[in-house]
């Protein structure tokens, strides 16, 4: 990022950075666990409907870290370079998957969790980017709506 654009960032950098990585990790833990609850949960016939969902929402949760991870390089930060340190910096920890890969409703469950963390985090982050830094706000705007729409869809896998 040049000058002017750190110019009208007002907010502490570092402070944002190593929040914004926070969420970087919270993004590649759930895609992970997504994808991992994806490939193995089967059992009923609603099963695939469910393992598609996981998928297309770790695809999702592999886009956030992107984006997240561009605007962190351009304020100058890095991204968690080691994937071994990501539950330490996450905020929300890993999401671990149920043991039992036919618990269809645990597995639902599971991720509803870990979406209301992430609306939590997201909504946090809106607030302190709010006026003070309006590339990182739109950002986490963006993201916030469609944490929204995963709890929502997983939400509804359950009435
Ligand atoms: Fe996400
Ligand atoms: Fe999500």
């Amino acid at each position: 990022m040049g000058t002017k654009g750190k110019q009208i960032v007002e907010l502490d950098v570092a402070e944002l950075i190593a929040e914004l990585n926070r969420a970087y990790a919270d993004e590649w833990l759930a895609a992970y666990a997504y994808n991992y609850m994806g490939q193995v949960v089967t059992g009923r016939p609603a099963a695939k409907q469910l393992a598609a969902l996981l998928l297309d929402t770790s695809k999702d949760e592999l886009e956030h870290q992107q984006e997240l991870a561009e605007r962190i390089v351009s304020l100058g930060g890095k991204p968690v370079a080691d994937v071994s340190k990501l539950v330490e910096t996450s905020n929300d920890g890993y999401p671990t998957p149920p043991a039992n890969e036919k618990d269809f409703e645990a597995i639902v469950r599971k991720v509803i969790e870990a979406e209301r963390g992430a609306i939590e985090v997201y909504n946090r982050l809106c607030a302190r980017t709010e006026g003070k830094d309006p590339i990182s706000h739109c950002l986490v705007v963006h993201i916030l709506g469609e944490e929204v729409e995963h709890e929502d869809e997983f939400e509804s896998l359950l009435s």
